[in-house]
């Protein structure tokens, strides 16, 4: 059994072949235990967003072991990708991507009813995920009449549609003025601290770094210590 919910050791990526080969990824070990609030930072170009999309059973690693609790994924075939990440993961983007003319409830019951929900369950458990991320009294709001912040905090909801061990966020606070920024923050954390999840936030925004468990930096494709 690992104790671990994310380990990757050794993983390489190499975009392209032969002259035009680039490798974004040089040997990354890099360890997430679960539960726990990890935010991962790095230069523009450094390999953060070809680490996450690893991890999110998005990309196949070049090279190296890739874990997600018990389960090797480095050796997983492209097919295979797609339910992996149905178990694993919660994505969360820079862009929310609602549907503007659905509501927060409808946005996240949608997903729901393809994994398999009854449209009632489906509204049940939208409601319960919207509850987490704190917005309870906005569940028949639509996107238009959230703030930035509300908007994001759904998003988040329906990346954990399906209730997902780990979630995923990259840049999740980038389009964000600083209040909103830590009250998605915030969230994140409360997800991984009171609910559970594991969570990794892909961000270079200084404003949230307090809230993080660990702080892991990343440059030209590898880990480096920083005190
Ligand atoms: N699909 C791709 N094909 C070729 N090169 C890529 C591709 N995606 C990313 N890269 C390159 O890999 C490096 C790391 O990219 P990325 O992981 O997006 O960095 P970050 O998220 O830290 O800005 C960059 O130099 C980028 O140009
Ligand atoms: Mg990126």
């Amino acid at each position: 059994m690992s104790d671990l919910a994310i380990d990757c050791a050794g993983v390489e990526k190499t975009y392209g072949s032969g002259a035009t080969a680039y490798r974004a990824l040089k040997g990354v070990d890099f360890q997430v235990a679960p539960g726990e609030f990890v935010m991962l930072s790095g230069p523009s170009g450094s390999g953060k967003t070809t680490l996450l999309s690893i991890l999110g059973c998005v990309l196949t690693a070049s090279g190296g072991k890739v874990k997600l609790f018990d389960q090797d994924i480095s050796h997983a075939k492209e097919g295979m990708l797609p339910g992996l990440r149905l178990s694993y993961i919660g994505f969360v983007f820079q862009a929310h991507n609602l549907l503007a003319s659905l509501t927060a409830t409808e946005n996240i019951a949608m997903l729901l009813e393809l994994r398999g929900y009854s449209s009632k369950a489906a509204v049940a458990e939208a409601h319960r995920l919207l509850g987490d991320v704190g917005l309870g009294d906005k569940v028949d709001s639509k996107p238009g009449d959230l703030s930035g912040g509300q908007r994001q905090r759904v998003a988040i909801a329906r990346a954990l549609a399906g209730a997902p061990p780990i979630l995923l966020a990259d840049e999740p606070t980038a389009a964000l003025d600083a209040q909103n920024g830590l009250s998605v923050t915030e969230t994140l954390r409360s997800l991984a601290k009171d609910h559970g999840h594991t969570v990794v936030v892909v961000t270079h925004d200084n404003r949230i770094f307090h809230l993080a468990d660990r702080i892991v930096h990343i440059e030209d494709g590898l880990i480096v210590e920083k005190s």
